[in-house]
């Protein structure tokens, strides 16, 4: 299913949604994932499945030199970022595209983020594929997605996140199936250890593991081998 429909449908509520539903940890995700990326330097980076860009403006937030690239296929969420642009008076470079086909070079970018994004691509192992194609030796790949938290956490967090959460965002987007999708589309997902499998085998050198806020989400940290 290409869920590109869904982001622009909601593209309006996107942002008020995911602070209101996470209680504000989504901001504090994104910056700890950003420094975790900016630890190895470098100047020019690119987000994929950037939606309303809030990753991409964290990156210019730690540091105002970098050049930064946010790609994205819903051309609404890319609306509401350009829109955010101008209110900041910060420059990104936004494009349409998806992260099996990224439109740029082979080595050609220093970082890569992705953020709640790589649960969404059709095809994991070509986009991270093209990850690391298009990483410069010795670049770095972040990646921020939801996880199961474990224990008594874990169960009082899964009736929120598989009850409450999907008639929360219903109620206030008008979109039942985008809201009821995000459960969904996170029990598919694999678990961190085998989804860290699945980044070595595109021929990255090594991944960090981190958990975030008992393990509601995972930050990935890989690394391309130097040349
Ligand atoms: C949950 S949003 C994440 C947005 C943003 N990264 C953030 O942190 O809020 C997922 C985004 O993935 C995008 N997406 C869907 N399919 C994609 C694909 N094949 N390649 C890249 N992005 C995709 C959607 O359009 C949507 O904007």
């Amino acid at each position: 299913m290409k869920t590109r429909h869904m982001f622009n449908r909601i593209s309006r509520w996107y942002d008020l949604l995911n602070h209101l539903l996470s209680a504000g940890q989504d901001i504090l995700w994104r910056k700890r994932a950003v420094e975790r990326l900016l630890e190895e330097g470098g100047e020019v980076f690119l987000d994929v499945a950037t939606g309303t860009a809030d990753v991409a403006f964290e990156i210019l937030r730690q540091k105002s030199e970098a050049k930064v690239f946010g790609l994205d296929p819903a051309l609404n969420m890319l609306k509401v970022a350009k829109e955010k642009m101008l209110k900041k008076g910060k420059i990104l470079f936004l494009t349409a595209g998806e992260g099996e086909n990224l439109p740029f070079p082979d080595a050609s970018v220093d970082g890569i983020t992705i953020a709640f994004g790589i649960r969404n691509v059709e095809d994991r192992g070509r986009t991270l594929s093209e990850f690391h194609r298009v990483l410069k030796p010795k670049g770095t790949l972040v990646i921020l997605e939801f996880s199961k938290p474990k224990g008594i956490f874990g169960f009082v967090y899964e009736l929120y996140f598989n009850l409450i959460l999907p008639i929360l965002g219903w109620l206030i987007s008008g979109d039942r199936e985008a809201y009821s999708y995000l459960p969904r589309s996170v029990a598919r997902f694999p678990k961190p250890s085998q989804f860290a499998r699945e980044i070595l085998k595109s021929g990255f050198e090594s991944v960090l593991m981190e958990p975030y806020t008992f393990g509601i989400c995972y930050c990935y940290k890989a690394v391309k081998k130097g040349a």
